[in-house]
């Protein structure tokens, strides 16, 4: 199976979201069988979404989930509001929750051991910042955080990876195609069978490129999931690449 996950992050109004919605089912209806899509959009639309994209095959996932199940979180999701709006999949330990809300391992950890309580496969985002990809240090450092954030004793078929460098995220620029198998090699070594998405302006002219490295199980897309045609290219990627 490769993945084409889109994460909306905090775009899409009310009336774009439910355009984009449409196109993605249509796009995901008419992708390989090999070929799973998933859209994150914000938590507000999860459940307006599930119902203008059903019957189609296109996934919903949530962009991230609080560790706890219920409790005295003000602005906080839990994992089982999620699988209920709809959700089979959420993103955890994503660099701008790390960053812009001092997410550590250990939490990204709890926060994907809850989406698997829930039923929802996670999707625990790792990647390295410029300065230890520019000290060498980017296979260690991804190695180390995914280590950190997976949880024990899981099963390949309970969680994804992404590959995320930080420096590559909304940035334009993207790891060669050897520096990406380097750490996709890594990573499998580690969590073998468990798929690992490549992430970081993926866009539709380099999709098929990334998605033919070795390793790379899939992509997790920013920017270029905001708008049908771009992220209708990379499905159509993935579908020309993933065996049928
Ligand atoms: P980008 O973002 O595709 O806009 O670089 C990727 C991400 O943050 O998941």
């Amino acid at each position: 199976m490769t993945y084409v996950v889109g994460n909306w992050k905090m775009h899409g109004r009310r009336q774009a979201a439910g355009a984009l919605l449409r196109a993605c089912a249509d796009a995901a209806s008419a992708a390989g069988p090999e070929v799973e899509v998933v859209v994150c959009p914000p938590a507000v639309w999860l459940t307006e979404a599930a119902s203008i994209i059903a019957p189609s095959p296109l996934k919903l996932g949530g962009q991230d989930c609080h560790a706890q199940a219920e409790g005295a979180f003000t602005g906080d999701i839990s994992a089982p509001m999620l699988r209920e709006a709809g959700c089979d999949f959420v993103i955890v330990g994503h660099s701008e929750r790390r960053a812009g809300h001092g997410e550590t391992d250990a939490q990204v950890r709890a926060k994907a051991e809850a989406a698997i309580r829930a039923g929802l496969r996670p999707i625990i985002c790792v990647g390295e910042p410029p300065a230890e990809r520019a000290a060498g240090r980017a296979g260690a450092f991804v190695l180390a955080q995914a280590k950190a954030s997976v949880p024990e004793r899981l099963d390949a078929s309970q969680f994804l990876l992404a590959y995320e460098p930080i420096w590559a995220i909304g940035s334009g620029r993207t790891p060669s195609a050897a520096e990406i198998e380097e750490i996709h090699g890594r990573l499998a070594a580690a969590f073998p069978g468990a798929p690992v998405l490549y992430g970081g302006s993926v866009k539709k002219t380099n999709a098929l490129e990334i998605l033919k490295i070795p390793g790379v199980g899939g992509v997790l897309v920013g920017g270029a999931s905001l708008a049908a045609a771009e992220f209708g290219g990379i499905i159509a990627a993935a579908s020309a690449q993933a065996p049928v």
